[in-house]
């Protein structure tokens, strides 16, 4: 038997679900190879910039890796714009979202809010409030957001950076992908 007995989930078997977990598990193993195959299709996100979308999370994540940030951070920074293809209005929402069971809690709060923190380079150049982030100037990842668009986010649009290749990033990509550490039991 490769499929299930059943055609509505509340008439399945223990036996079904046995099944289906074998079949999750090799795809839950494909993970960290889906990421880096998002990560390599920002090369064809929109244009306008000296870089592509790809170079520019490259050289983001290069950056932080030389600051000595730990390999959570590097990974979240590396990927912190994959949500553009189907998420271009919300996607630190959706990078949030895919990172939240692989790295710690504050990790995903800068990528969730790192949009609104990057306002501050240019929103009042395109007439939104450059100051969209002081909702947030008490909250306690605050500082961490902003540095990360100051130090990473922001400066990282220059073709002529020593862009690190995503060789380097690979390794660190299977690593934090490996196991949901922080996926809490129930949280779906
Ligand atoms: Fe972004
Ligand atoms: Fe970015």
């Amino acid at each position: 038997m490769d499929t299930v007995s059943f055609t509505r989930m509340e008439d399945g078997t223990a036996e079904d679900w046995a099944l289906i977990e074998t079949f999750e598990i090799v795809f839950y193993e494909g993970l960290p190879d889906r990421i880096l195959a998002a990560l390599d299709k920002l090369r064809d996100s929109f244009g306008g910039y000296q870089v592509t979308r790809y170079t520019h999370s490259l050289q983001a994540a290069s950056r932080a890796l030389r600051d000595g940030r730990d390999e959570e951070y590097v990974v979240s920074t590396l990927i912190h714009d994959i949500g553009d293809d189907l998420a271009p209005h919300t996607h630190g929402e959706m990078v949030a979202a895919i990172l939240r069971p692989f790295v710690r809690e504050e990790l995903c709060w800068m990528v969730r809010h790192h949009g609104s923190f990057q306002l501050y380079f240019f929103g009042h150049l395109i007439g939104e409030d450059r100051d969209a982030r002081e909702r947030w100037r008490e909250h306690a990842n605050f500082d961490l957001t902003a540095e990360f668009c100051e130090r990473y986010d922001q400066a990282s649009f220059d073709p002529e950076y020593d862009t690190m290749p995503v060789d380097t990033f690979e390794p660190m990509v299977r690593r934090v992908f490996a196991q949901p550490r922080y996926l809490e039991p129930g949280d779906a």
